[in-house]
């Protein structure tokens, strides 16, 4: 494990140790989470790259003592399919983490990918105003964790175009083409993502280490590396990669 100078970038060997960090990241700041606020809040991204951060959450000693009944988890975006098809962000942390430990179904706030785009995003809206902290009309989130595609994209905030809600609105119904992937999404904005306490980026392979730089040594383009977008006002921004990933 090496650290750039920049200590908010970690650079693994794998995704084996980077995962491992991920999870160690999780129990320390749902430890300070608890301690100062009582509760711990949440958000999961989709993808290949979380999932052994999933299976070791799942396992001791994170299972045993991450504070499960205090911890609400949300989603930085969703695919808009039934929440048990292969390809729900919901499913796969259900699968590989929730079936697995003792969580209460309510502190699951899922995006609900099998109704109408519209109503899912105002169903969300909901839930998010429900955990403000009166600041604003989402949570501020204790760890929000987000990945990178190789095209630039992070949650379901795609290159090309910036939606002119984006400014305003803490979730987003957008349609996007990555690599077969269901086109139809609800994203958490980049208002959300700045607010958190929080922000942690995994990405992992090869295919990743042009956007991982472009993203953050390339120009200001928040257009093109819908990443740059992300900045956390009074929060810290952490970036694990693989030796892969960091190749550029
Ligand atoms: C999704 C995600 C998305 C993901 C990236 C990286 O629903 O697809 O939340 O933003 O994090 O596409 O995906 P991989 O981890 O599979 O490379």
């Amino acid at each position: 494990m090496t650290m750039s100078p920049d200590s908010s970038t970690i650079v693994f060997k794998d995704i084996g140790s980077m995962s491992q960090e991920a999870a160690e990241l999780f129990a320390q700041n749902a430890e300070i989470a608890l301690k100062e606020r009582g509760r711990v809040l949440v958000a999961l991204s989709g993808g290949r790259t979380p999932e052994q951060l999933f299976q070791l959450l799942s396992k001791p000693p994170y299972a045993l003592s991450i504070p499960w009944e205090q911890t609400h988890f949300f989603w930085c975006d969703e695919r808009l399919v039934p929440p048990n098809h292969p390809e729900s962000n919901f499913g796969q942390a259900f699968r590989f983490l929730f079936s697995k430990v003792k969580i209460p179904g309510g502190n699951l706030h899922r995006i609900r990918g099998e109704i109408d785009p519209d109503q899912a995003v105002e169903a969300y809206r909901e839930i998010l105003k429900s955990f403000s902290d009166g600041q604003q009309k989402w949570p501020r989130f204790d760890l929000a964790f987000l990945g990178l595609g190789a095209d630039g994209h992070t949650a379901s905030l795609f290159p090309g175009t910036i939606n002119s809600e984006e400014k305003a609105s803490p979730v987003l119904a957008v349609t996007a083409d990555y690599q077969e992937r269901p086109a139809w999404r609800v994203t958490l904005t980049p208002l959300v993502f700045n607010s958190a306490r929080n922000v942690i980026f995994m990405v992992s392979g090869k295919d990743k280490a042009y956007a991982v730089n472009m993203t953050r040594n390339g120009p200001p383009e928040p257009v093109r590396w819908p990443a740059q977008r992300i900045k956390p006002v009074e929060g810290k921004i952490t970036w694990l990669l693989d030796d892969n990933a960091a190749s550029h």
